[in-house]
């Protein structure tokens, strides 16, 4: 058939829903099917799929079209190749495509046997998962935190202590030798057919069209003297280069940016964490062929690699691939820990979420990174430093972004900025740059700088907090064991917050006031006639704020007592975590 006319057969012979479905989980409704739309985010369905008139629409944001047109909207794919798709479904036969001669009619007919049998293969690693031969196995999965519907959304399973028992499955259910020993997923031994795999995790590895194609492997072992992962060989149906795990799913996600990890356990970590944006490039460094892969629909990139050194070569490596093919990217910044699933299992989803909600711009991250490259004490280093430094901003063509991004590299890295903008300038210009001391030197305006929004900053929350505990003086005592007197800031705060402590009101403190001295009395008076935006009647609302700043004041604390090594760190998160937690009033 012409390839005009398997169009129109294509629309009349298949059925739209079956072709939808696939994809959209859809539900009848009189006599059409409503599903969620995959086009844009929304909780109520409003994307409905005639099967009589044999086409969809969302009536939320206006998508509509035929089979065809679908796939190629969901798949990203050209015109030419969902048809092509379709036709294979429908049974048409394109004449004047490639896809019609013999030599690629028989490579389909392999890979679609290695499909079938890649994919008989994971439901018996599935299967033997939660059998007396899977314990282990099951043990492990259950001690990483996995739960049944992560295990099952991924096709978890363990390839059993046997040498030959998938091997003799296979054969069992028909299939042939050359076929088993083309998936690589076998192997002589001895000249005795063995697995490829045996006494591991098993994780299929599924590409976007849902095919599993390939296996990742794990021991259980930790101190294990064989390799920690073992992956699939490449085969006709596998090239480890051009795979990302997870894209199967991430690849639908609605989120407007991906999350790019190392490790397939931190993807999937991140994925039971409600994040199916997550993809791991699995151990490889990340390049052009994965590129591609997100490029098929392109998004930001929120680069989420381990914070070893390795990871932090990764990230200015994967920044580079992706920042030449016209992606933005970020960091998700994991310290102190190692990587996304060791983050989420001990501070949990929510502090993900809100890493997520403010990533770092790559350029910063890098920059920050370059201190723990360079020993700044020595001159020539610090030369270096600066020069990479200098090249970095260069390298931004879009002047107001550059100078945008300038000046947060100079507060950050305590540089003077006026000096690091002539030396960018004179780069820019083709001159060499010199590196002069004075670059260096905290100027004490940014010093200044810095304190005083520090301090704007601390003197709010004790304002806010001295503001809202007398309209709440029902909550006297509940708001005298959180916080003592000796937690605010500034001794005019703590002088009106004693004076509440005893049990005085603001009409008291005015006649209190005139045992002060003026300057005194000046201060007091402002800060008790200060106003604030607060629903007084609103006592709920009122206690929800006081709740956060009393958060804030706690946390303040903790901040003061940690200092900077890994531990304290950890320490503080913890603290702040279980801080945010509590309500105190
Ligand atoms: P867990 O120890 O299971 O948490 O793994 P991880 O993700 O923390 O491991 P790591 O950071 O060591 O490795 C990240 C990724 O690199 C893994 O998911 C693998 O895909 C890959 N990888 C790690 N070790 C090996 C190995 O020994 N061989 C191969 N081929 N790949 C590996
Ligand atoms: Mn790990």
């Amino acid at each position: 058939m012409k390839f005009q006319d398997a169009v129109e057969e294509i629309i009349n012979r298949l059925s739209i829903v079956d072709v939808v479905s696939e994809y959209v989980t859809l539900k009848r409704q009189g006599s059409n099917y409503v599903g969620l739309c995959p086009f844009h985010n929304e909780k109520t369905g409003s994307f409905m799929v005639s099967e009589g008139k044999k086409i969809y629409k969302c009536f939320g944001c206006g998508k509509g079209g035929n089979a065809i047109t679908f796939l190629k909207d969901y798949l990203n794919i050209s015109y030419r190749e969902a048809v092509i798709t379709l036709a294979k479904k429908a049974n048409i036969e394109i004449e004047d495509d490639y896809s019609s001669s013999k030599q690629y009619k028989e490579i389909e007919e392999k890979k679609k046997k290695l499909y079938e049998l890649h994919k008989d293969v994971a439901n018996a690693y599935y299967k033997v998962l939660y059998s007396d031969k899977g314990k282990e196995g099951l043990a492990y999965l259950r001690n990483r935190k996995l739960s049944d519907a992560t295990i099952k959304k991924f096709g978890l399973g363990f390839a059993p202590n046997e040498y030959g028992y998938m091997y003799n499955l296979m054969k069992e259910k028909g299939y042939d030798d050359v076929l088993l020993f083309e998936s690589k997923l076998f192997r002589l031994y001895n000249d005795k057919p063995i697995d490829a795999f045996y006494n591991r995790v098993m994780f299929p590895l599924v590409d976007i069209y849902k095919h599993v194609i390939g296996f990742q492997s794990r021991t259980l072992d930790p101190n294990a003297k064989e390799q920690k992962y073992v992956n699939s060989l490449d085969s006709i149906i596998f090239h480890k280069k051009s795979f990302l795990y997870a894209m199967n799913y991430a690849y639908y996600s609605k989120e407007n940016y991906y999350i790019l990890c190392e490790g397939n356990m931190d993807a999937i970590t991140m994925h039971q964490a409600g994040f199916d944006n997550a993809v791991a490039s699995m151990g490889t460094a990340f390049n052009e062929n994965q590129m591609f892969l997100l490029k098929r629909k392109p998004k930001k990139v929120y680069l989420c690699q381990d914070t070893d050194d390795a990871g932090v070569k990764a990230i200015i490596n994967s920044n580079k691939i992706l920042k030449s093919a016209g992606i933005e990217t970020y960091v998700l910044d994991l310290n102190p820990v190692k990587d996304a699933d060791e983050f989420i299992n001990k501070y949990g989803a929510e502090a993900f979420r809100k890493k997520s909600n403010d990533p770092i711009p790559t350029l910063l991250f890098i920059v920050s990174s370059l201190k723990k490259k360079y020993k700044l004490e020595d001159p020539y280093e610090q030369e270096k430093y600066i020069n990479e430094i200098v090249t970095l901003l260069a390298d931004i063509d879009n002047s107001f972004v550059r100078d945008n991004y300038l000046k947060k590299v100079a507060i950050q890295e305590n540089l003077d900025t006026g000096r690091l903008t002539n030396l960018v300038n004179k780069y820019l210009k083709g001159n060499t740059i010199k590196v002069d001391k004075e670059l260096f030197k905290r100027t004490s305006e940014a010093e200044n700088e810095k304190n005083e929004l520090m301090h704007a900053e601390k003197s709010k929350i004790d304002s806010s907090f001295i503001y809202l505990i007398f309209l709440l003086k029902d909550y006297r005592d509940k708001i005298k064991s959180e916080v003592s007197t000796d937690e605010l800031i500034n001794e005019d705060y703590r002088y009106i917050y004693s004076l509440y402590l005893e049990g005085l009101d603001i009409s008291d403190i005015y006649t209190k006031l005139e045992e002060l001295d003026d300057a005194k009395k000046n201060r007091i008076t402002e800060i008790i006639n200060q106003n604030y935006n607060y629903d007084e009647e609103n006592t709920e609302k009122l206690i929800e704020s006081i709740n956060l700043i009393i958060r804030q004041i706690k946390i303040r604390r903790a901040k003061a007592e940690s200092n900077d090594s890994l531990d304290s760190i950890y320490e503080l998160n913890n603290k702040i975590l279980e801080i945010n937690k509590k309500k105190y009033i």
